[in-house]
């Protein structure tokens, strides 16, 4: 049944605010029916052409996430050289990823020139594709968040190297590592306004105008 617009207004409303990232997982796992309810609703996104260009690859093996593991270290040690600067100390207390407590994780890639679509719609924008599959992981984001489940997007995270580790053909661009689970705490407001590191701001509610 289709919802008036009052209810799905309000329960979307509320969908948005709660919908956080999260790095903080709690160890029990979600159930595989909740997960592939999930990815159905993540592939009842939009895509240029209908091209569907998403892929969502769930990382079982522990060496794989070992691997995803040791090449987040590795990206994070070279962030916190390069800002060597003031806001490092604050930088190095910031928990980036959820990657030691997930229960899930998902590597979540873009066919590049898919045949699916014919080419409509990204004649002019080749990105579209890879924007397809954004919207595609938003889907899925806002799905768990309606179920109470986190979702946490790591990306600082060398592309080609998790793509070798997950065995991928060269034609799937990376686009998101997701950690998924039960979350720890429930919050409306991010957490990095919460620690100081940055806050929203007002001028992004506004229009801009020409
Ligand atoms: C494309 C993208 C990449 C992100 N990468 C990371 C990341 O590597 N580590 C992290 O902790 N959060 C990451 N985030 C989450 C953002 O930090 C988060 O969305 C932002 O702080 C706002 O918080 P909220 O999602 O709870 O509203 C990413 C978000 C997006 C959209």
């Amino acid at each position: 049944m289709i919802p008036t617009a009052t209810q799905a207004s309000a329960t979307l409303e509320e969908i948005f605010r709660w919908r956080r990232d999260v790095r903080h997982f709690r160890p029990e796992p979600v159930d595989e029916a909740t997960l592939d309810d999930l990815l159905r609703s993540a592939s009842m996104a939009p895509s240029v052409g209908l091209s569907e260009p998403w892929r969502f690859l769930s990382v079982d093996e522990p060496g794989r996430r070992d691997a995803v593991r040791a090449i987040f270290a590795s990206c994070q040690a070279a962030a916190l050289t390069e800002r060597a600067g003031q806001d490092a100390a604050l930088y190095a207390r910031l928990k980036l990823a959820g990657l030691d407590d997930a229960p899930h994780q998902i590597a979540v890639f873009s066919v590049e020139n898919p045949e699916q679509g014919r080419g409509l719609g990204r004649g002019t924008m080749p990105d579209t594709t890879v924007w397809s599959t954004v919207m595609a992981v938003h889907n899925f984001w806002l799905a768990a968040a309606a179920r109470g489940i986190g979702v946490g997007w790591v990306s600082i995270l060398e592309a080609e190297a998790v793509r070798l580790t997950l065995d991928v053909p060269t034609s799937w661009r990376f686009v998101a590592y997701l950690c998924v689970g039960y979350p720890v705490e429930r919050s409306d407001t991010p957490e990095l306004e919460r620690l100081g590191w940055e806050q929203r701001q007002a001028a992004c509610r506004e229009w801009v105008r020409r």
